[in-house]
């Protein structure tokens, strides 16, 4: 869909009132100030307006400089930027592969039938969906649900680093081949995967089916709840609970 010229404009509005909430502004002065007379003593490097993210230091900033990215195609076809959802300081981060239509009207990850089913599964080993952190690999939705492809995930996969990194979990449930592959990347099969316990950086990683997966085939249902049980033994000992 077409993006309008006043819903360009209003991003790029919002952009700027972002930038003056996280930086105080002082990105868009340094950049007017590379134009300063060569008598003010203090030389100012402009930070490049690309990198700002990085340097996010909680969520809400991350999400307030990275929800209006252009960065690839998808920027320009998503009805909403789909973050991520959850307790900021979850122990249990549960990553998937990219919104479908009820995530990108709704800009929040698993709302629909899959994300109704996720809440069972967690609910099945004792976790609210509201005490995890859910976000996937990528923010925007590929159009008719297709597979995100190898440089979407390049531009937008960094943003999920951060969010892991900010989040500090100790324990990551991927869920679905994409999105195990993605983040730990193999090429190794899910029969494979869930097997044993894999690591990001130093956090553990446990692979499951996508419940998406599971409603086309319920002969799955039975090995993912093994696998959340493992998971969630895994997790009460890591957090030293008993
Ligand atoms: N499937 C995913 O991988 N993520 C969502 O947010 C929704 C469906
Ligand atoms: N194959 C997939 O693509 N996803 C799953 O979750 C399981 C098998």
């Amino acid at each position: 869909m077409p993006r309008d010229y006043q819903s360009v404009l209003s991003d790029i509005e919002d952009f700027i009132q972002q930038e003056r909430e996280l930086f105080g502004g002082s990105m868009l002065t340094e950049r007017r100030s590379a134009q300063k007379p060569e008598s003010e003593s203090q030389p100012v490097t402009p930070i490049p307006a690309s990198a700002s993210w990085k340097q996010a230091a909680t969520l809400d900033q991350l999400n307030a400089s990275i929800c209006t990215c252009l960065e690839c195609p998808l920027g320009s076809t998503r009805t909403k930027f789909v973050f991520g959802v959850g307790n900021p300081r979850a122990t249990l981060m549960v990553v998937g592969e990219a919104p479908g239509a009820d995530e990108d009207a709704q800009g929040e990850p698993f709302v629909g039938r899959a994300g109704q089913l996720l809440n069972k599964i967690l609910e099945a080993v004792q976790f609210k969906r509201e005490e995890v952190y859910i976000a996937n690999i990528i923010k925007c939705r590929p159009p008719n649900n297709r597979k995100p492809n190898p440089s979407e995930v390049e531009r937008c996969e960094p943003y999920l680093w951060k969010q892991i990194e900010l989040i500090n979990p100790k324990v990551i449930l991927c869920l679905g081949l994409t999105a195990a592959q993605t983040l730990l990347r193999t090429t190794e099969s899910m029969g494979n995967l869930r097997t044993r316990t894999h690591t990001y950086r130093e956090t553990p990683v446990i692979v499951t089916y996508h419940p998406a997966a599971l409603l086309r085939n319920p002969n799955w249902k039975r090995p993912t709840w093994e696998d959340v049980q493992r998971m969630r033994t895994m997790h009460d000992e890591l957090v030293g609970r008993a």
